[in-house]
């Protein structure tokens, strides 16, 4: 029954000849001969989505997927027809259709072939549910490769293998697994250099092979719905990630803290856990900005209830925690335990907010708390009852985030591990069975969470992290990788795991440091934290069920390291904070796989280990245990070893030599990395100087840095700091152009501007072309400079 060939099947069946077409404003129709229709939108110049029913009309058009706000709007459209296809041709790209069996093929406008049909658009009837399983086959050159989809755990470049989308409780997932927690539908092809992207929005389980069936095929597939896709044009990498992100929405900005370092387990209690925890942190001046309480802070795991006996006063422990700069995170799962004393439960069953399965019955399964009904969070009256439940931990406990979890839906004891595929959903008005709202529950339920504690927050921002995640779920939800090992092979899928989650429109994304099940060694702890911190979301956490994973659970040596690194990432507070503000506003990933960074050096296609965090930072996890450094591919371009300031051209595999406490990072030359003082949480520590990382280069770089109150709304009104630093280098120069934007007045007062790789002595310092009286002989002894955070142009002459 599941479909794991979409080519070699006999009742395949395919359009036949096109007899007539029309066209309407953005769309045009095709229709054959045997009822298939092919509607093609022209959502942008080099958006367009192409959507085929076999039925001879469509059914109503709903995707939980797009954002309502997304860009469309196209400078030009022509359309033509020949003797044997027609033409659609926009400003970037010219779309072929044929007449003979409503095959395509999208060229740029130099004729290069950007995306062929091999079979294209076929299907096969499902007696059994009724609908299609439909079916894409597209031809693919040698040297093609593929990049995206989610959370899967295996090489960067997807070439060559077979994929499966079902959101699925994976616990302890090896390699190569599938399906694993998400579903995100979208690739990126590279081909001669050239990127575009495939999203297909179908929430059926679906399936993608890149030429592993056969060498010079990619196909996708789903077990029903409808063969609806967005072909999204580059020709750079970037332009398809940000188109693909604008499609399905971006989040607004998490307030700071969310950036800082999170710890969790399974779980913290009683509340004397939680604060010996906390106030180890402390001692030990580890920073950490939240602190999460797992199941077990539940009465009997019903959500939205305490163990009093664990947690007798939540409210004053939740401000106590405050008092010291954690703020608390609290899971909250779909399973609502049967309990007719239980008032969430009684409100559900009142109202009939439960799943049901077809012939009435409620769907019920077990969860941690035993036998649980679950909200169907496909309706939207549901998801409103469920955002209105969050008053009393967010407004009145005081608690800051919240965890979803359990969410693909997770079913316990049975052999498929979620819902029989008979359950309802309303799926917003357009009633269906789980078979279709499977993969979504997830991210409806992350919506409703978000909304809840966004109400209730304000005018604070939330944080929402969830496990499950359709494509879109990133305009409410931060997420994490699930229930990953303490093994050495998991940190290598974690560090792939996150990279691919960025460029896939999920950015805010981290894996389980240390790992989850199972003990990690000292030094894999170590090897983690030092990639964690450079993940856009950075928590450990672990099943509990072992060893302890704090920090201070291994040896002092991995202490210390753990500081330096968690203090590296709160010195980058504002470097992150200024990615997640580019990810928002220009749908640029904050980690950047070099494929990305630099698609035209085929050197990077397979490269899965190294990549930029933000524009200017790479960054190389050690894999292995005992490393004394390792081979690493440094991209084209100059950079600096963070660690020695060394210099390097790039363009080259090369061996780094790193100590246990570091790992390969290097500097662009030419950025300017913005720096806070280390604090123990965000908002500790008022500070009146903004450190500046300044890397010389010889020609121009630019470097941007983004601040607001770090909190609340009132960046969404202008009151944001945005500077752009235009660094020249010439060979006795050095000329720093500063452009500020924003309405908000950052608190510092100063420039404290570090001067990394200055290859001159300093002769003069002018400030917005007057001299200044400085002692240049301290700032050539110490490498750096004071300035009045007011300056235009700096300018240093050398002699
Ligand atoms: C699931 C989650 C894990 C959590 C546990 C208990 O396994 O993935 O993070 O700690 O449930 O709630």
């Amino acid at each position: 029954m599941i479909t794991n060939t979409e080519l070699e099947f006999k009742g395949d069946l395919y359009p036949s000849k096109i007899v007539s077409f029309e066209h309407d404003v953005d769309s045009v129709f095709f229709h054959s001969d045997n009822s298939v229709i092919l509607k093609v939108t022209i959502v942008r110049d080099s958006l367009i989505r192409f959507r085929y029913t076999t039925k001879g009309y469509f059914s109503n058009d709903f995707s939980y997927a797009i954002d309502k706000s997304h860009s469309h709007g196209y400078n030009f459209l022509e359309i033509t027809e020949e003797l044997e296809f027609y033409k659609i041709q926009t400003s970037k790209v010219k779309c072929i259709i044929q007449k003979i069996d409503m095959r395509i093929s999208i060229f740029d406008l130099n004729d290069n072939v950007l995306l062929e049909d091999e079979l294209g658009f076929h299907w096969e009837e499902s007696y059994e549910f009724g609908g299609n399983i439909v079916k894409m086959s597209k031809a693919s050159k040698d040297g093609e490769c593929f990049y995206g989809l989610g959370d899967k755990a295996t090489q960067m470049n997807l070439k060559g293998k077979r994929l499966e989308n079902f959101a699925t409780d994976q616990y302890a997932f090896q390699k190569d697994q599938e399906p694993l927690y998400k579903v995100v539908p979208f690739y990126i092809g590279l081909q001669h250099k050239q990127a575009y992207g495939i999203f297909f929005d179908n929430t059926f389980r679906t399936f993608f092979d890149f030429c592993h069936e056969r060498r010079n095929v990619t196909s996708f597939w789903a077990e029903g719905g409808e063969m609806n896709y967005y072909f999204i044009h580059g020709p750079q990498m970037e332009d398809v990630v940000a188109s693909y992100t604008d499609l399905t929405g971006k989040p607004e900005l998490p307030p700071l803290w969310a950036l800082g370092y999170h710890q969790c387990k399974w779980s913290y209690f009683p509340e004397s856990n939680v604060k010996e925890v906390t106030a180890k942190f402390r001692e030990l001046k580890i920073p950490c900005d939240a602190i999460y309480l797992d199941i077990d802070y539940m009465d009997g795991f019903r959500c939205f209830t305490w163990n009093k006996e664990y947690f007798p006063d939540p409210k004053r422990m939740v401000a106590e925690l405050a008092e010291d700069g954690f703020k608390t995170v609290v899971i909250i799962d779909p399973g609502i335990k049967i309990d007719k004393e239980y008032s969430v439960y009684k409100e559900a069953l009142e109202k009939d907010y439960f799943c049901k399965r077809a012939d009435g019955p409620y769907m019920k399964g077990k969860v941690w708390p035993g036998e649980c009904n679950f909200p169907d969070y496909t309706n939207p009256e549901v998801r409103e009852w469920w955002a209105g439940l969050f008053k009393e931990l967010i407004s009145d406990i005081g608690v800051k985030g919240v965890w979803n979890d359990m969410n693909e839906p997770a079913v316990m004891e049975v052999p498929n591990k979620t819902f029989p595929m008979d359950v309802r959903h309303d799926y917003d008005g357009n009633p269906c069975s789980h078979r279709k709202a499977h993969n979504i529950y997830g991210t409806q339920m992350a919506r409703a969470t978000y909304h809840g504690v966004k109400r209730f927050a304000y005018p604070k921002r939330p944080f929402i992290i969830t496990r499950s995640a359709y494509a879109g779920a990133q305009r409410y939800t931060s997420s994490w990788t699930g229930d990953n090992v303490a093994t050495w092979e998991h940190l290598w899928i974690a560090n792939i795991q996150v990279q691919r989650m960025s460029i896939s429109g999920m950015g805010f994304t981290g894996s389980d440091i240390g790992g989850f099940a199972e003990q990690p060694s000292g030094e894999l702890f170590t090897r983690w934290i030092q990639l964690g911190v450079f993940h856009p979301f950075c928590r450990t956490h672990s099943s509990g069920d072992h060893g302890d994973q704090e920090p201070w659970a291994f040896d002092e040596e991995v202490v210390d390291i753990t500081r330096k690194f968690v203090n590296l990432r709160y010195q980058l507070l504002p470097y992150l904070y200024t990615m997640f503000w580019q990810y928002i506003e220009e749908g640029i990933p904050m980690l950047k796989p070099l494929v990305y960074f630099d698609q035209a050096d085929t050197q990077t296609h397979y490269r899965n280990d190294e990549f930029v965090f933000g524009n200017q930072i790479l960054v190389c996890p050690i894999l292995e245990p005992n490393a004394i450094g390792r081979r690493m591919y440094v991209p084209r371009g100059q950079w600096y070893n963070y660690w020695t300031n060394s210099l390097v051209n790039g363009g080259k595999e090369m061996w780094v030599d790193t100590k246990y406490d570091e790992i390969p990072v290097f500097v662009k030359a030419g950025a300017v990395i913005p720096k806070y003082p280390v604090q123990q949480y965000v908002g500790e520590l008022e500070f009146d100087e903004l450190t500046l990382d300044l890397y010389y280069k010889e020609g121009k770089e630019k470097s941007v840095v983004y601040e607001d109150a770090q909190d609340g709304y009132d960046y969404k009104k202008g009151r944001y700091s945005f500077l752009t630093f235009q660094v020249t280098g010439k060979e006795l120069e050095l000329n720093i152009q500063l452009h500020k934007e924003g309405k908000y007045d950052t608190p510092y007062s100063m420039y404290k501007i570090n001067l990394i790789g200055l290859p001159f002595k300093i002769k003069s310092i002018e400030i917005d072309n007057e001299e200044v009286a400085v002692d240049i002989e301290a700032i050539e002894r110490d490498n750096y400079l004071i300035v009045d955070k007011e300056f235009n142009v700096l300018h240093i002459t050398g002699k």
